[in-house]
C-alpha cells in the first residue's frame, strides 16, 4: 500500500456515480447524461430535480404527481415555525438551515428507516419543507409576518412568495430557476462527499444533509456566493474595480468566486448563469454590478488565468433579485438538497464505510509517567 499523501484527496477517484459527470477538459457538465445548459433552456427546476432524484426526465403525469407531492409537503409544523421564529436574529441563515434540517429529522416518523422507499419519501419532505423554514427566517428576523406557502405556485415562484409576499416577472423567476438548476448537483464536491461519508456509516438522510449544509457554508465552497457580494460591495463602484482587484492580487488575496478544484479552464455553469445575470441586470437597469463583474473577471483571467466559478454570477444576481446577502448560500441549499439526496441514496445502495488512512507524524512512543512524576 502506497503511503503517498494526497492532501485534499487531490485527483483521487473514490467511487462511481451515475448522477452527474464533470468534464473539465471540454468544459461540460451533465446530469444523468443531459447537458446542464440544455436542461436550463428546456426544463424547469422541478423537472431537473425529478431527473437528479430518479434518473430520468419526468413524463407529464410523473411531473404532475411530483409537483403535487412537493406542494402537499410545503407546510412546516407549528413547532418548527416557532423554533425558527425564536432563533437569535443574528444567526447566520446557513446555521438556521442546518438546524432546520436537524429538527425535520426529529419530527420525521421515518428518520431511522433507510430503505430506498423511505429515503425518497424523506427526500420529498426535506426538499419541500426546507425552503419554507428558510423563508420564514428571512422574514421573522426582520420582524415581518411569516408567509405560508402557496400550492399552485412553482418551486421558485413559491420561494419568492414566501420571502417577499409577491412573485416577480417571468424573466426573474426563470433566472432564479436556472440558478437552482445549475446548483442542483456537481459530483463529489466537498458537501456531497460529506453527505456520502456520513451515510457510509449507515446513518440517516437528515443527518447526512445536516452535515452537508455545514460543509457548504464554508467560503471555499457554497459560502463563496455570499463572499462575492461582500467583495462587490467593498469595490463600491466600477471606477474602483481595476485598482481594487489589482491590489488584492498584489497582496496575494484569494478572490472569491474564482478558481475551482476540478475546472481549470473555466466552470461549465458560468456562461449560462452569466447570461441570466446580465438579463436580470438589464431588467433592474443595473450597470454598476455588471461593470464591476466584467472588470474583475477580465483582470483575473488576464493576470492570473483563473476563471470565475458559478458563485461569481449568482452572487450579484441574487442581490438584484432582492435577497439579503447572507441568504445566498441557503438558496444554494434548497437546490442542492436534490443532489445530496441522490448521492445519499446511491451510497446506501452500494455502501462501503468510508475510512481513509493517515500517516502518523506525531511524537514517537512515549512512556506514561504518573501525575506526581511529570
Ligand atoms: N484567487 C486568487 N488566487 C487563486 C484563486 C482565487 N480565487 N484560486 C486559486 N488561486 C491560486 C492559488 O493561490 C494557487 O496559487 P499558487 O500556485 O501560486 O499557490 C493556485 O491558484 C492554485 O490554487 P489552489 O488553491 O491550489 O487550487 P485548489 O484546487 O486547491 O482550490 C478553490 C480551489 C476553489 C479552493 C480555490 O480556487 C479558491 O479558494 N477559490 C475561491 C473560493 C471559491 O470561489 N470557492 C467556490 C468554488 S466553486
Amino acid at each position: 500500500m502506497s503511503d503517498e499523501i494526497k492532501k485534499g484527496l487531490l485527483g483521487i477517484v473514490v467511487d462511481e456515480t451515475t448522477i452527474s459527470q464533470v468534464m473539465p477538459d471540454i468544459n461540460s457538465l451533465t446530469y444523468r447524461g443531459y447537458a446542464v445548459q440544455d436542461l436550463c433552456e428546456k426544463c424547469n427546476f422541478e423537472e431537473v430535480a425529478y431527473l437528479v432524484l430518479n434518473g430520468d426526465l419526468p413524463k407529464k403525469n410523473q411531473l404532475k404527481k411530483f409537483k403535487k407531492q412537493l406542494e402537499e409537503n410545503r407546510n412546516i409544523t407549528v413547532n418548527l415555525r416557532e423554533i425558527v421564529k425564536h432563533m437569535p436574529k443574528k444567526s447566520h441563515p446557513m446555521d438556521v438551515a442546518r438546524t432546520v434540517v436537524s429538527v425535520l429529522g426529529l419530527e420525521d416518523k421515518e428518520t431511522d428507516n433507510n430503505s430506498p422507499q423511505a429515503n425518497m419519501r424523506k427526500t420529498i419532505r426535506i426538499f419541500a419543507k426546507t425552503p419554507t423554514a428558510i423563508a420564514a427566517f428571512f422574514r421573522a428576523r426582520k420582524g415581518k409576518k411569516i408567509i405560508t406557502p402557496k400550492k399552485k405556485l412553482s418551486f421558485s415562484e413559491n420561494f419568492f412568495h414566501m420571502c417577499f409576499g409577491k412573485v416577480p416577472s417571468k424573466e426573474i423567476v426563470k433566472a432564479f430557476d436556472v440558478s437552482l438548476i445549475l446548483y442542483a448537483e456537481h459530483s463529489f464536491n466537498v458537501s456531497t462527499f460529506t453527505a456520502r461519508t456520513i451515510t457510509s456509516s449507515l446513518s440517516d438522510i437528515h443527518g447526512a444533509i445536516t452535515g452537508a449544509i455545514a460543509s457548504l457554508k464554508g467560503p471555499l465552497h457554497g459560502g463563496a456566493n455570499e463572499e462575492v457580494m461582500h467583495m462587490m460591495n467593498k469595490i463600491k463602484s466600477p471606477i474602483n474595480a481595476y485598482k481594487w482587484i489589482n491590489n488584492a492580487l498584489d497582496k496575494k488575496e484569494v478572490v472569491m468566486g474564482f478558481g475551482h478544484r476540478v475546472y481549470k479552464k473555466g466552470d461549465s455553469r458560468v456562461p449560462t448563469m452569466e447570461k441570466y445575470f446580465k438579463k436580470v441586470a438589464e431588467i433592474n437597469k443595473d450597470k454598476k454590478f455588471k461593470k464591476i463583474y466584467d472588470i474583475v473577471k477580465k483582470v483575473m483571467i488576464d493576470k492570473k488565468n483563473i476563471h470565475p466559478n458559478v458563485d461569481y454570477p449568482t452572487g450579484p444576481t441574487y442581490h438584484l433579485m432582492g435577497f439579503d446577502t447572507d441568504f445566498f448560500t441557503p438558496i444554494f441549499v434548497i437546490s442542492r438538497i436534490t443532489g445530496w439526496a441522490a448521492h445519499i441514496m446511491e451510497q446506501h445502495a452500494a455502501n462501503k464505510l468510508i475510512r481513509p488512512l493517515s500517516k502518523y507524524s506525531g511524537p514517537e512512543h512515549r512512556k506514561v509517567m504518573l501525575l506526581n512524576q511529570r
